[in-house]
């Protein structure tokens, strides 16, 4: 099986490619016919989308499925874009740390019109 980089696979996001544990897929065929719609593949084209499939519990016979649109594999070596990452990481880092700066704001506040 051929390997793909991180810059390849994003190269190829129009053509529908995305990674899920390493395997990169081209699911373009399979669009319209994925029971959870075509919007939700179409957004992690170019992607690792192993979270969000590992999370949304597909079935083994969905794994089965998958192995159809195989294209290659990842070079887990090459560097990977932010928005490629799977797992969402850094929006939830931000987010968590937005929550720490509104509450801290919320105790200033606090402290100054409790009294
Ligand atoms: C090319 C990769 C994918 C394939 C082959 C695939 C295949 C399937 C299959 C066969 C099902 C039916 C349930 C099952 O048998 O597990 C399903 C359901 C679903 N998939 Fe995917 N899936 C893929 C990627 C994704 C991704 C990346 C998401 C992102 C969130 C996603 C979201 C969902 C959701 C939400 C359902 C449930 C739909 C419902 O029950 O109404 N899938 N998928």
């Amino acid at each position: 099986m051929n390997t793909y980089t991180w810059q390849q696979v994003a190269q190829n996001l129009k053509n529908g490619w995305l990674v899920i544990d390493g395997i990169v897929y081209d699911p373009t065929p399979y669009l319209n016919e994925h029971p959870g719609g075509p919007a939700v593949l179409q957004n992690r084209f170019g992607k690792d989308a192993t979270r969000d499939f590992n999370e949304t519990g597909h079935t083994s016979g969905a794994r089965q499925i998958l192995q159809k649109y195989q294209v290659g594999i990842i070079d887990k070596t090459s560097p990977q874009e932010p928005w490629q990452a799977g797992g969402g990481t850094p929006a939830s880092a931000q987010q968590f740390a937005y929550l720490i700066v509104a509450l801290v704001i919320v105790f200033i506040l606090w402290n100054i019109f409790a009294k």
